[in-house]
């Protein structure tokens, strides 16, 4: 009898519990980018109920990114939306000099906007791959070099924060796990963890900390059919010990902690969200 026979094989599905968040951010200013729906929306809900005034950035879809402005303001906080392409620099430089106008300064950036180009490597096409590269990738590189500008010229604000600014890059399980029909996806989050890593290590003298998050699968638009039938769930859960879905909210929470001075010590790493995704579940039985 193998020593782990007696062991259930999967945890009981469970709810996600939702406590509430406290007011760690009140009176900091925050940018999410790609924040009218999925991963962003959350996060710029849970930052603006931690007090932070949030830009809602997005590039399409105006009515979200307005109902997430008003949920934000009903609970206090400031908010506006900003339509910008996250790969286009004149307008991110111009997102960055409104928010500036606007708010005073930046915080807190959140690097969000991200999408999928799916296709066998044979078939992909160089603008899949640029698209991909170009939001995921370069779209951060764009936008954590304007909140490292002005974080460095206005330094810590003790009253604020003791950083001078902090940057969240949204990665995924997949700067760890190959994945096979996303190269360009894959390779785009492969990207940010370096970058991530290299922009902390370059910053950490200013008091800048620069961490990602890598969340697993969770219930968004990006992953609808992983999730939206019970045989496609059921098959998902093979791959997460934990034995449910990620809700947007699981990552919203981890931003407001790693935006916080609670996290003040943590820079340079990257904190996975997945539900054990990373832990090769087929060792937990098998090997
Ligand atoms: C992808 C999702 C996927 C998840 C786990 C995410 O980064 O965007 O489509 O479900 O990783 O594989």
């Amino acid at each position: 009898m193998s020593p782990t026979s007696n062991v259930p094989t999967k945890a009981p599905a469970v709810v996600m519990p939702n406590p509430p968040i406290h007011r760690v951010l009140s009176g900091q200013k925050a940018l999410v980018t790609g924040a009218n729906s999925g991963i962003g929306r959350s996060v710029a809900l849970a930052l603006g109920k931690a007090g932070a005034d949030v830009v809602v950035n997005y590039v399409a879809g105006d009515e979200a990114a307005e109902a997430v402005v008003s949920e934000i303001r009903s609970g206090g906080a400031k908010a506006y939306a900003h339509k910008a392409d996250v790969s286009n620099e004149s307008q991110v430089v111009a997102m960055f000099q409104k928010m500036i106008a606007e708010f005073g300064t930046i915080d807190i950036l959140v690097n969000n906007a991200g999408l999928q180009r799916d296709a066998p490597i044979e078939q992909m096409t160089l603008d899949q791959w640029n698209t991909v590269i170009g939001i995921n990738l370069t779209g951060q590189f764009l936008c954590a070099r304007e909140a490292v500008r002005e974080f460095k010229r206005r330094g810590v604000v003790e009253a604020v924060s003791c950083a001078a600014g902090k940057i969240i890059c949204m990665s995924s399980v997949h700067e760890i796990i190959p994945w096979a029909g996303h190269v360009n996806y894959a390779a785009s989050k492969g990207g940010i963890m370096m970058m991530m890593k290299s922009i902390a290590q370059e910053v950490a003298r200013f008091r800048i900390r620069v961490n990602s998050i890598d969340p697993g699968a969770i219930r968004t638009p990006i992953n609808t059919k992983v999730w939206s039938s019970p045989e496609a769930y059921e098959k998902l859960m093979t791959l997460v010990p934990y034995n449910r879905i990620g809700e947007p909210e699981d990552i919203g929470r981890a931003a407001v902690w790693l935006a916080s001075d609670a996290a003040d010590y943590v820079t340079g790493t990257s904190l996975v969200i997945d539900g054990g995704m990373t832990l090769y579940p087929g060792f937990a039985t098998g090997g």
